[in-house]
């Protein structure tokens, strides 16, 4: 049985949901009625469901989907309910304001030092599990292209590695951000030449494939429509190195979630996994619809589950109006 949310998104798009031809329309279809989740479909070739991930991909089809673009939980505490209340205050586990030395007011961001040997051991059963799953529904060849942080993302990229995947490099973001860089807490003025951690002015993008199933990546690209990245353009190959400032102020006032990425950068990464320009993406860990925005814009069909109600409410929102925004106008001035 459908939720009522479910029924009224379909019906708004009725005609133009499952309107693609062949057997992509009806790997489509079967992809968004993966269990009994409730819903959403802010654009003809988005959905948005409230779901765990690792209980929707345990559900989805086997070889149903062409790649997966994500920005997950880094630390996987930072988003349990325990630490996610203390976010609104920035006090206290994982979430933290960053020091302020010119006034203006911080975002608490997650520091990932606080992580324990036990917290350590949950990242890799969970993201093996994660692994597990994406192992089956993805189909040969198909990439997953995965957020992380220097902290925490050996421990990530090796539970996928060891699950059996492929890893095929890193993609370095080049960005500011508002980690490291602090004098000894407590003894700022005794030690005014040290730095206790590097200021971080990068971000990894851990890059995996399923093994391909044919004996050529060309085979396997005519039969899977996967196993390769999209070129920018005939002369120029897709790079693993993209500069990105953060998301910026009219991006995050449409999607006020506290790891919005940029479209800037998640137009560039869905473009690039669907190397032959036509499948399915998914994002386990949407947010508030970042990717699943970006997709759209770049007119891919793609599915993501989101766990939080509020979250979830906010893609179902945000995303129509982010898809919208063009990247030559919009503000780089995300803090
Ligand atoms: C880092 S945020 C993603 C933010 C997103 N990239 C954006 O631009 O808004 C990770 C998200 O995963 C969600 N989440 C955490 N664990 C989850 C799970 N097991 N299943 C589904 N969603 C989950 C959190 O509620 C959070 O919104």
């Amino acid at each position: 049985m459908k939720t009522k949310m479910n029924r009224r998104h379909a019906m708004q798009h009725q005609g133009a949901l499952f309107d693609v031809p062949g057997i992509e329309g009806a790997r489509w279809k079967s992809v968004c009625a993966v269990g009994e989740y409730p819903v959403t479909h802010p654009s003809p070739r988005t959905a948005v469901v409230l779901a765990d991930a690792l209980r929707w991909m345990a559900e989805a089809p086997e070889n149903s989907i062409h790649a997966i673009v994500t920005d997950p939980p880094y630390g996987l505490l930072e988003y349990e309910d325990k630490d996610h209340d203390k976010l609104r205050d920035g006090i206290g586990g994982v979430w933290r304001i960053p020091p302020s030395f010119d006034g203006a007011n911080r975002i608490p961001v997650p520091r990932f030092t606080v992580l324990t040997a036990k917290d350590r051991e949950h990242l890799t059963t969970f993201f093996q599990a994660f692994a597990f799953h994406a192992l089956r529904i993805l189909v040969p060849g198909g990439h997953i292209v995965i957020a992380s942080n220097p902290l925490v993302s050996t421990t990530t990229f090796h539970a996928i590695e060891t699950a059996g995947f492929e890893k095929r490099g890193e993609i370095i973001r080049v960005v500011k951000t508002l980690r490291g860089g602090d004098r000894p807490k407590n003894a700022e003025k005794e030690f005014p030449d040290v730095t206790v951690m590097p200021k971080s002015c990068w971000e990894p993008w851990g890059l995996f494939r399923k093994p391909i199933a044919e004996v050529t990546v060309a085979e396997n690209l005519r039969r899977w429509g996967a196993g390769g990245f999209r070129r920018i353009s005939g002369e120029e190959p897709f790079r693993d190195l993209i500069e990105c400032a953060p998301a910026p102020k009219s991006e995050r006032a449409l999607a006020p979630h506290p790891s919005i990425k940029p479209q800037k950068l998640m137009r560039q990464l869905v473009r690039a996994v669907l190397p032959v320009g036509t499948g399915i993406i998914y994002d386990p860990f949407s947010g508030s619809g970042s990717t699943l925005a970006a997709a759209s814009a770049v007119g891919h069909h793609a599915v993501g589950t989101e766990r939080h109600p509020s979250y979830f409410a906010m893609a179902t929102g945000a995303i129509p109006a982010l898809a919208k925004i063009s990247i030559g106008d919009s503000d780089d001035d995300g803090a």
